[in-house]
């Protein structure tokens, strides 16, 4: 992107995110003809978002929304994933505990839950099985680092948890089922961050060309080849420094 310009994304709709209608913010001024706002004539000013808060959830069911300031929907097979933030404050109210069991509205004083809470981190973590099944998952920080999705969302194929899934799960990680792959980075051959990393690191991969021989990944469509060459200069990066 050229400096000084501001790129949004159009398509989007109330459906998908919480505030992701550029058609709200340009001028309301469109062609006479195609009906095409001025989106490139809008002067611009941005601001940083500042949140109190980060977190997903993971649900067989569209969650309630009250107290998120900001979501993103992702529409999976057996579930729907929605990425979180919010300028309320998590903390010593235990007002992530109500937060993260009011997405689900779970009144059930019996359901299943396992939880885990460190209030002086700001981290709240549940899940709620039913039937050994997981049915809701919420991940909420004050910090943006939070797990990988794509091993959560897979627990939504089964029909029960075994006990390793049970153990995993609040880590957000399979227990002793080999390495979490890490987010997806190629979605065409489905290969993940901490796959591409690990075959950096221990094959000595040079170029993007070397990544696709090993793994597969950027072979297709190309569109992850500069995410690719990223996690080359990350990789090396992170080798100098612990050099
Ligand atoms: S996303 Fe990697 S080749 Fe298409």
């Amino acid at each position: 992107m050229a400096r000084g310009s501001v790129f949004v994304p159009i398509h989007w709709n109330d459906q998908v995110a919480s505030d992701a209608r550029v058609g709200a913010v340009v001028n309301p001024v469109v062609d006479p003809v195609s009906g095409e706002p001025e989106f490139k004539h809008t002067p611009v000013r941005v601001d940083k978002f500042h949140v109190a808060w980060h977190g997903f959830s993971l649900s067989r069911r569209a969650p309630l929304l009250d107290g998120v300031t900001y979501w993103t929907r992702v529409q999976g097979t057996q579930f729907v994933r929605y990425e979180l933030a919010g300028r309320n404050t998590l903390g010593e109210s235990r007002v992530n505990v109500a937060l993260g069991r009011a997405l689900f509205g779970v009144d059930d004083a019996h359901a299943d839950w396992l939880e885990y809470e460190d209030r002086a981190a700001g981290i709240y973590r549940a899940v709620h099985l039913v039937d050994d099944r997981i049915e809701n998952c919420v991940f909420l920080s004050a910090r943006p680092e939070l797990p990988a999705r794509e091993w959560l969302a897979s627990l939504f194929a089964k029909d029960r948890l075994d006990e390793a899934d049970r153990i995993g799960v609040l880590s957000g990680q399979p227990i002793g089922k080999g390495a979490d792959t890490g987010p997806t980075v190629c979605s065409c051959f489905g290969v993940g961050r901490n796959t591409i990393c690990t075959a950096i690191r221990e094959q000595g991969l040079k170029t993007a060309a070397d990544i696709t021989a090993c793994l597969k990944a950027g072979g297709n469509c190309g569109s992850c080849v500069s995410e690719l060459r990223k996690l080359l200069v990350d990789t090396e990066l992170a080798r100098l420094n612990a050099a």
